[in-house]
């Protein structure tokens, strides 16, 4: 973080406002538990202003309305207060509008964009005074939401390779291949990610850590060169098995689509399902299979790939 001199930052800041987008995500994509993630486009788009008077004022519209927190604890605000005490200016009052279109609770990194929107809002709000480098951005990201899986998509859009290193967490963006078509399938229910990882086991076995390690490999090359790999490439031991008795639901579609040959994946910690499908046809399928499962309804939302990530601009 490089901070500029500047006498009142507090002045400095007077009248500021910043227009912000963030991406939905989807983490894990099967065997990259905690470190594979992917931007979709379907976003939540938010004005954050520095207001004349001190404390927040937040409104909600789409997703979240009537639900989320309208004070300080709204996370996007937390988000901001955290960058800002990290780069050590006084937190102004602020007014913020969010328009959201990410459904909660579903797997598709809604908690993670309201991270990424209050760090790059501060960014906004604090160009010229204050420069955050990408792995500051990263970081302070990953500090709210503990894991980098969702937050590094989400800030820089693509398909990210997410790692922690004892200077923070860093990542890898690589554009995916354009014969990849993603397909989520979301289910009327919400799951609690707390609860999912409650259900990770503390070890697991040695040969189940290995079969992980190559579809990992295998993923990244059917994802950026090799998309009729996605199959074999989307196998994972190390998390859905454990979380499947949370998610019937979710447990009994995968598996019919995994039978059919759909690359079908749970999103992030569910109880969503992406598919990577590599063809019209194969989605096509994939979105009746889901039409015709009679325990719950699916929402099926064909998405492209992010490619830019959180995007923030002076409004
Ligand atoms: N990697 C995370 C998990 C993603 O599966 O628990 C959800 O935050």
């Amino acid at each position: 973080m490089t901070g500029t001199l500047v006498a009142d930052p507090s002045s400095s800041l007077a009248g500021r406002r910043v227009h912000v987008k963030v991406p939905a995500t989807s983490a894990n994509l099967g065997p990259g538990f905690d470190t594979l993630g992917l931007a979709l486009a379907q976003y939540d788009e938010l004005d954050v202003a520095v207001a004349d008077t001190a404390g927040v004022q937040v409104e909600v519209h789409g997703v979240g309305a009537g639900e989320v927190p309208l004070d300080e604890s709204h996370l996007v605000v937390r988000s901001i207060a955290h960058a800002f005490a990290r780069a050590g200016v006084p937190l102004p009052g602020l007014s913020l509008v969010a328009h959201n279109t990410i459904p909660h609770g579903r797997g598709l990194g809604s908690s993670g964009a309201a991270i990424v929107a209050g760090v790059v809002a501060a960014k906004g709000l604090l160009d010229g005074i204050v420069e955050f480098t990408s792995d500051e951005l990263l970081e302070l990201a990953t500090e709210l939401e503990g894991h980098p899986d969702n937050v590094a998509p989400a800030l820089f859009g693509g398909l990210t390779i997410a790692w922690v290193t004892p200077d923070g967490p860093r990542h890898k963006k690589l554009i995916v291949h354009r014969g990849v078509s993603p397909l989520v399938l979301v289910p009327e229910h919400e799951m609690s990610t707390a609860l999912a990882r409650s259900l990770q086991p503390e070890s697991v076995p040695h040969e189940d850590a290995v079969f992980n390690v190559s579809r990992s490999a295998l993923l990244i090359a059917a994802l950026i060169q090799s998309p009729e790999l996605l199959f074999q490439a989307t196998e994972d031991k190390l998390h859905q098995h454990y979380r499947a008795g949370a998610m019937p639901e979710t447990d009994r579609l995968l598996r019919e689509l995994r039978s059919a040959g759909h690359p079908a994946v749970v999103s992030g910690a569910g109880p969503s399902i992406l598919v990577l499908a590599s063809d019209p046809s194969e989605r096509a399928d994939a979105v009746a299979r889901a039409e015709a499962a009679a325990d719950t309804a699916w929402q099926a939302l064909p998405l492209a790939v992010d490619f830019l990530g959180a995007t923030v601009q002076p409004a």
